[in-house]
């Protein structure tokens, strides 16, 4: 490991703005070197640099940070190291088909962003820029409850993109019924129970840095304003002082019976939970570790996925999250199983980086190196993938972007 390596926090270990930026040629020096692109940002790592330069420490480490000792954290992203990519070749195939349907969302690749609250401290647009950016690329936003701004703004800003309301399964259930009924009216084609968050994680970057993202903090209160109907502390309150206990899968699949939306099970990381959550009425699941920030040492959400996908038995659509930096990290999810993907500190770091540009900017990147992968690998499109594609034989234990 290099001193720069050690110097990095943990989170950003894949990134690398490129070093050989600093020893390329000037523009018109080298015959051999064409420059083309005029774009602000070349790779995801410069989207991460700029992220970082843009944040206030404490602010990046509240983002780029995970719970206790960050065992967790690091796992999601060796994992993806550990699995290789094994292409046919000679296959005829042809431009690549990335389009996918999750949950009667039409994608245009299978990707969404994930429900990340407290969005104004990474940017002043928060959850509107992440969703006209989605917007414009054909891909869903998961709208948070504890974010800066309320489902409705959200949804003004980019109907299109703003289609799954993410809910914590707590608090005053009479509440709990009243956001079921806001994100119908509102048109949200779905909804996103998160299920591994009944109290925040054990945060130390935060802890050591005195850093505090609060009840009474307004960037976590954009659906419940201070001066409306529901008492901030009597909801997301749960997330900071744990009063009640955790629900059972019967109450949860009876205080969602009344939904007329179709629900994903959000921080499935065994195939018993998934299946536990299949029977209480959810119609997705999505394998999550919540980005290493809730229980550690919990294992990499991708190793996890083929046990889950084997479990439910095609019975039930997956997604997954946690660790996912790069194109190329979908492409894999995807030959494990998942039918889509979702992105939380990529998509983050990319709002922190430059608003809805960085956003729009990641997403063309990401999409760039899916369809790239998916021709090198031989596949026809994101349906050609399979697990006769990807081997878990090479294991390098750093990672490094
Ligand atoms: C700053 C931040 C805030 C988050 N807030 C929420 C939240 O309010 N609700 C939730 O379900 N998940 C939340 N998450 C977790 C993400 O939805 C997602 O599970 C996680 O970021 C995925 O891992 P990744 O960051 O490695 O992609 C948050 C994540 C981050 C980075």
């Amino acid at each position: 490991m290099t001193a720069a390596d050690a110097s990095a926090p943990a989170g950003a270990t894949r990134s690398g703005a490129s070093p050989a930026a600093a020893t390329q040629a000037e523009p018109g020096t080298d015959p051999f070197v064409s420059f083309t692109s005029s774009d602000r940002f070349a790779t995801v790592g410069e989207i991460y640099e700029a992220a970082r330069r843009a944040l206030p420490p404490p602010v990046w480490d509240f983002l780029d940070g995970g719970s206790g000792g960050e065992q967790t954290l690091r796992a999601n992203l060796s994992s993806f190291e550990r699995w290789s990519v094994l292409p046919r070749l000679m296959t005829g195939a042809g431009e690549p088909d990335l389009a996918r349907s999750f949950l009667g969302i039409e994608l245009s690749m299978p990707v969404m962003t994930s429900p990340f609250g407290a969005d104004r401290l990474l940017h002043r647009d928060g959850h509107l820029a992440v969703a006209r950016a989605n917007a414009k690329a054909g891909v869903a936003s998961i709208v948070p409850e504890a974010g800066s701004y309320s489902w409705e703004e959200v949804t003004m800003a980019a109907p299109g993109a703003a289609r799954i309301a993410q809910l914590h399964p707590m608090g005053n259930p009479a509440n709990f019924a009243a956001m079921l009924r806001r994100a119908a009216d509102l048109g949200f084609s779905a909804l996103c129970l998160t299920l591994d968050c009944p109290t925040a994680g054990w945060r130390e970057r935060n802890m050591r840095n005195r850093f505090d993202v609060d009840v009474d903090v307004d960037v976590v209160s954009g659906n419940y304003p201070h001066a409306g109907p529901a008492d901030l502390a009597d909801t997301l309150g749960q997330l900071f002082v744990r009063r009640e206990p955790i629900w059972t899968w019967d109450e949860l699949a009876g205080r969602m019976a009344g939904s007329p939306l179709p629900w994903l099970a959000k921080g499935i990381l065994t195939g018993a939970d998934a299946v536990a959550a299949a029977r209480a009425g959810a119609a997705g699941i999505l394998v999550s570790n919540h980005g290493g920030r809730q229980l550690d040492a919990v294992p990499a959400a991708l190793d996890q996925l083929p046990e889950i996908v084997a479990a439910l038995g095609g019975r039930v659509p997956v997604a997954l999250d946690s660790g996912v930096r790069r194109g190329g990290d979908v492409v894999k999810a995807l030959a494990l199983g998942a039918d889509v993907v979702v992105i939380g500190r990529a998509a983050a770091m990319a709002l922190a980086a430059g608003g809805e540009e960085g956003v729009g900017r990641l997403l063309e990147l990401f999409r760039e190196e899916i369809s790239t992968t998916v021709k090198l690998l031989g596949a026809t499109g994101v349906d050609g993938l399979t697990s006769e594609m990807i081997t878990s034989a090479a294991g390098r234990a750093v990672p490094g972007w």
